[in-house]
């Protein structure tokens, strides 16, 4: 198999994470991956938010806690979140986030680094507060939530892989 199909193979959404922190080269690899991600007209309607900072990792956690109606660490323990946010402006903006979505998890299993994409970034950036954060960060425009993507060092086994559906593909020869 080429080494990109293994990894297509290979990756699976990690549920439990070791504290230890991601080096920041190999974050810097991954989210560089996500930056070449396809974009409807090539657009590049999608930004990340890479957040290394602990104190606003736990905000972010959270904000996702409260709009799923617990108070469980929804980021399951991993240490870094990639948010991908992208221009509503843009007719294929979530499109063009997901696809950066999946670069993002893709790297990171190219890296050795167990990722997951972690939802509710919508309703998480359409509240007052998720839009100050964004501000506060220095970032204008009108952003949608597209998903969360947690790195870190997976804990424990890994999760077993469900089969595929016998109805996924359908041949038109
Ligand atoms: C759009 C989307 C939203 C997801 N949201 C969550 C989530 O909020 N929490 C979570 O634990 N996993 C979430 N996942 C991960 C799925 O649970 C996971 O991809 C699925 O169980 C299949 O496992 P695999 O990725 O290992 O193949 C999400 C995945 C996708 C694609």
């Amino acid at each position: 198999m080429g080494e990109t199909l293994k990894t297509i193979r290979e990756r699976r959404s990690v549920k439990s994470y070791k504290p230890d922190m991601v080096p920041e080269e190999i974050v810097q690899k991954i989210v560089e991956a996500g930056t070449w991600a396809p974009s409807g007209m090539g657009r590049q309607s999608a930004i990340i938010v890479a957040v290394t900072n602990k104190e606003l990792r736990d905000r972010l956690s959270r904000m996702n806690a409260e709009i799923m109606g617990t108070s469980i660490d929804p980021f399951y323990g991993a240490p870094v979140v990639l948010i991908v946010l992208a221009d509503k402006r843009v007719p294929t903006h979530v499109y063009d986030g997901s696809l950066v979505m999946a670069n993002l998890m893709l790297a990171a299993q190219d890296q050795g680094i167990g990722s997951c994409w972690i939802h509710r970034a919508k309703e998480e950036f359409e509240s007052a507060e998720g839009k100050e954060l964004l501000k506060s960060l220095g970032i204008e425009g009108d952003y949608e939530g597209i998903g969360h993507c947690i790195l870190g060092y997976p804990e424990g086994e890994p999760r077993k892989e469900a089969e595929r559906k016998a109805s996924y593909v359908y041949y038109a020869r």
